[in-house]
């Protein structure tokens, strides 16, 4: 046989040499890589340049180049100018990290399992499990998220285990220690997804409405996609998956913008479907209390009807920070009250709203025409007509309204009667002189 062959021989049969666990008998060394049954993911140290002396444990998509990075285990805690790093499990079930002088440099921390085996599933999950039992996990990557969500693994909060999953961005591309910026699960009022500065609150995806994100009409477009929301007593999480043929990422990026990519088959590139914060009315409050935000429009802050400036000279030098109020007071006691229909809005901040999902859109009318504070409702899920209730007794804040007529969802805003248009006025009035 041909030299050449040989070697090309002994380097197929190494590369088809496929493992995927990692058992205490059996660590990873830094020059070897778990790879899922199936195939799509590695797991592995990687050095962000030969120069950088720090190594991290990651995983990425094995047919992707360049290597994508979608989860680092130790990103707080790089193994530090050693030549050597191995991953290995305790026998009782640590996950750990250690370098050349056999000094834990980060771990699991779970401590309770017999038989311990790590394995990297092929949704690239790395998962520790007792052999004796192939169906729990005492511990699991995609309950510790880095910046990045996969199709499976879910952002948000499971009440049963105490988990809060975030994506926290890198601190630049080549760092991928934790910055200030974050993706979370925003649990008061109606949950909905939010990008954060430390205590900042940078952008929200409006609340979920059984459809989507109420300020993220785009998805209803997706195909080959299907977006879970669960909300219930053990968790509110968001979770996505694709049809085979889709591969396709959530991030938080280092200037804390959250992008969706979508992976061209044809090019093997990273398409950006989407992204937020984007454009003026993203950028949360702009407008102020009981203001729209259109992008499409100049000035692109609205007083909702029946509204007017608070500061009518801030206003008018497009400062509209200090937002709206009523024209006419309401007038809860005489009972004339009604409702304006806002279209196509991603819903006020529901942070303080009140959320009954069992009521249906009657009821929460009713309920909101017999709560004086009341100021506004919508359903909490927008299908079949609506159902369920938001009621806002705080101010309407950071409220948008979209272009489209099929995006978005509807706001009821109440009203006095004399805002609530005039042709309503002038008609109650006539029936009025009727009747006299
Ligand atoms: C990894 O490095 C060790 C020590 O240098 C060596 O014995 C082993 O063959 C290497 N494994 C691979 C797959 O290169
Ligand atoms: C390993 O231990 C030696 C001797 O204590 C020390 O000089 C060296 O800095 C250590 N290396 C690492 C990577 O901690
Ligand atoms: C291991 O400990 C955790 C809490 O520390 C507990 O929730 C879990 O049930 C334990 N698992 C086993 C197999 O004992
Ligand atoms: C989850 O973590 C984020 C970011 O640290 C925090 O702002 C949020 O309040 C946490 N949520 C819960 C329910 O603990
Ligand atoms: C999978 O996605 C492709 C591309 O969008 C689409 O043509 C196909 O119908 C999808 N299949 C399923 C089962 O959703
Ligand atoms: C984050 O994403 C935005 C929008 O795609 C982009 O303009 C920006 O450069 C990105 N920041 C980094 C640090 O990659
Ligand atoms: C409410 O009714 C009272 C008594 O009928 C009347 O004096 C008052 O003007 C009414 N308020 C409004 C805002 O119409
Ligand atoms: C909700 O209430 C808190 C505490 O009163 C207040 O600081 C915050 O601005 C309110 N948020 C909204 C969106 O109304």
């Amino acid at each position: 046989m041909h030299p050449s062959l040989i070697l090309l021989f002994i380097s197929f049969s190494c590369s088809i040499a496929i493992r995927e666990t990692v058992t205490p008998n059996n660590p990873l060394p830094d020059n070897e890589t778990l790879i899922s049954s199936d195939g799509s993911f590695s797991l592995g140290f990687f050095r962000h340049s030969s120069s950088s002396s720090n190594l991290y444990l990651g995983l990425w998509y094995s047919n992707i180049t360049p290597k994508t990075i979608v989860w680092v285990a130790n990103r707080k805690d790089p193994v530090i100018n050693s030549n050597i790093a191995v991953l290995s499990i305790s026998t009782n079930g640590n996950l750990l990290i250690t370098n050349q002088n056999s000094t834990i440099i980060w771990s699991s921390g779970v401590t309770n399992v017999t038989n311990p085996v790590a394995q990297l599933l092929d949704t690239g999950n790395l998962v520790v499990r007792s052999d004796d039992d192939g169906q729990s996990y005492a511990w699991q990557g995609f309950d510790h998220p880095t910046d990045t969500l996969i199709a499976g693994m879910k952002l948000g909060v499971d009440f049963t285990k105490g988990l809060n999953k975030t994506l926290t961005a890198w601190t630049s591309s080549t760092d991928p220690s934790p910055s200030q910026y974050y993706a979370m699960m925003d649990i008061r009022g109606s949950p909905e997804l939010v990008i954060g500065e430390g205590s900042e609150k940078m952008w929200r995806s409006g609340p979920w409405n059984g459809e989507g994100y109420s300020g993220i009409p785009e998805t209803l477009t997706y195909s080959g996609f299907s977006f879970n929301f669960i909300n219930n007593k053990q968790e509110i999480t968001y979770s996505f998956t694709t049809n085979q043929s889709l591969i396709s990422r959530l991030t938080v990026n280092a200037s804390g913008i959250v992008q969706r990519w979508l992976l061209v088959d044809s090019s093997g590139l990273w398409n950006l479907m989407w992204y937020a914060p984007s454009d003026q009315c993203d950028f949360s409050p702009p407008c102020g209390p009981y203001a729209t935000c259109n992008p499409n429009n100049s000035p692109k802050c609205d007083c909702i009807q029946g509204f007017k400036p608070k500061s009518p000279d801030k206003w008018v030098f497009r400062d509209a920070t200090d937002g709206c109020v009523r024209k006419t007071p309401l007038d809860c006691k005489n009972g004339t009250d009604g409702f304006l229909t806002v279209p196509n809005t991603k819903l006020a901040d529901t942070w303080n709203a009140t959320v009954d999902t069992s009521l249906s859109l009657m009821e929460c009318k009713a309920k909101c025409l017999n709560t004086c504070e009341c100021n506004a409702y919508a359903p909490s899920d927008v299908r079949n007509g609506g159902s369920g209730c938001i009621i806002w007794t705080s101010e309407l804040t950071d409220l948008r309204v979209f272009v489209s007529d099929s995006y978005g969802q509807d706001l009821y805003v109440r009203m006095a009667l004399a805002d609530l248009g005039k042709v309503l006025f002038v008609f109650i009035l006539f029936i009025l002189l009727l009747l006299f």
